[in-house]
């Protein structure tokens, strides 16, 4: 796990941005794993400015709210065409995004699957992480064998997402979400992750014991994981120091 320390999100952000416009350019026909929330809006607005060529790309999201319609503006569809999509030249056909009405869910999510497969596996993974652990929404005790599936929100996620909401009884108890299997199937994960209320997840995320009880420290087992933290979010971390030496040291060849 590469562990890449910035000053402030914003610095933290166009690392991120880098790492997925060097993919883009590099491979115009990738299949890019995206991700929804807070944390992501900075990152599409940079990744917009950059001007890239979307035409090509292939996108699945990781999640979606069951019973809320695409158009309801907190449903994660709203989320990626009112912050990314619209503004760049993708192919509608080539965008994918749980279907949060589906009438059949578990055929629904392994259709989803197929597609994933079909499309030659995802290149790169965005990720956030949850205040106690998510990835995507693997709550804790999520199997870290899970494939896309319907799963029931905590307490906590209720609590953490009933800002987007007019008030927390708003926020759909249910949702989709691809599993922690199918974001370790991805060939390199970019998790991202701002402010004193991650730290304590990012801690235990990377430095903790691999353990269903906090998702995102089935991340230890993939082989290419860059998880992107300004300072806040990095002030638990024990190796903190080890990780910006280690940053500061590197080739030229391997710098972001
Ligand atoms: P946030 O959400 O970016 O809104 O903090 C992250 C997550 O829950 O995965």
């Amino acid at each position: 796990m590469e562990i890449i320390i910035q000053p402030t999100p914003e610095a933290a952000t166009t690392i991120a941005a880098r790492v997925l416009a060097r993919l883009i350019r590099e491979k115009p026909a990738a299949t890019l794993g995206l991700a929804t929330g807070g944390t992501m809006g900075p990152l599409y607005r940079e990744l917009v400015a950059l001007k890239l060529d979307w035409s090509r790309l292939t996108t699945f999201n990781l999640d979606e709210y069951v019973g809320i319609s695409p158009q309801h503006p907190q449903s994660y569809h709203h989320f990626m065409w009112e912050n990314l999509f619209r503004h760049v030249n993708v192919s509608i056909t080539n965008v994918n995004i749980p279907d949060g009405l589906a009438k059949d869910v578990p055929a629904a999510c392994e259709s989803y699957e197929r597609k994933i497969s079909s499309a030659g596996g995802i290149d790169l993974q965005l990720l956030g992480i949850g205040t106690h652990g998510h990835i995507g929404f693997n709550e804790p005790t999520s199997s870290l064998a899970s494939r896309t599936r319907i799963k029931t929100l905590t307490p906590q996620t209720l609590r953490d997402n009933a800002r987007f909401f007019a008030s927390e009884s708003e926020v759909p108890h249910h949702v989709i979400t691809m599993g922690i299997g199918t974001i370790l199937e991805s060939r390199h994960c970019v998790l991202l992750a701002f402010g004193k209320k991650k730290a304590r997840a990012i801690a235990e995320a990377a430095e903790g014991p691999i353990t269903a009880m906090h998702p995102a420290s089935a991340l230890q087992l993939h082989s290419k994981v860059t998880v992107v933290l300004d300072e806040a979010a990095a002030s638990e971390l024990k190796m903190q120091d080890y990780y910006r030496w280690v940053y500061e040291q590197k080739p030229d060849w391997q710098k972001i």
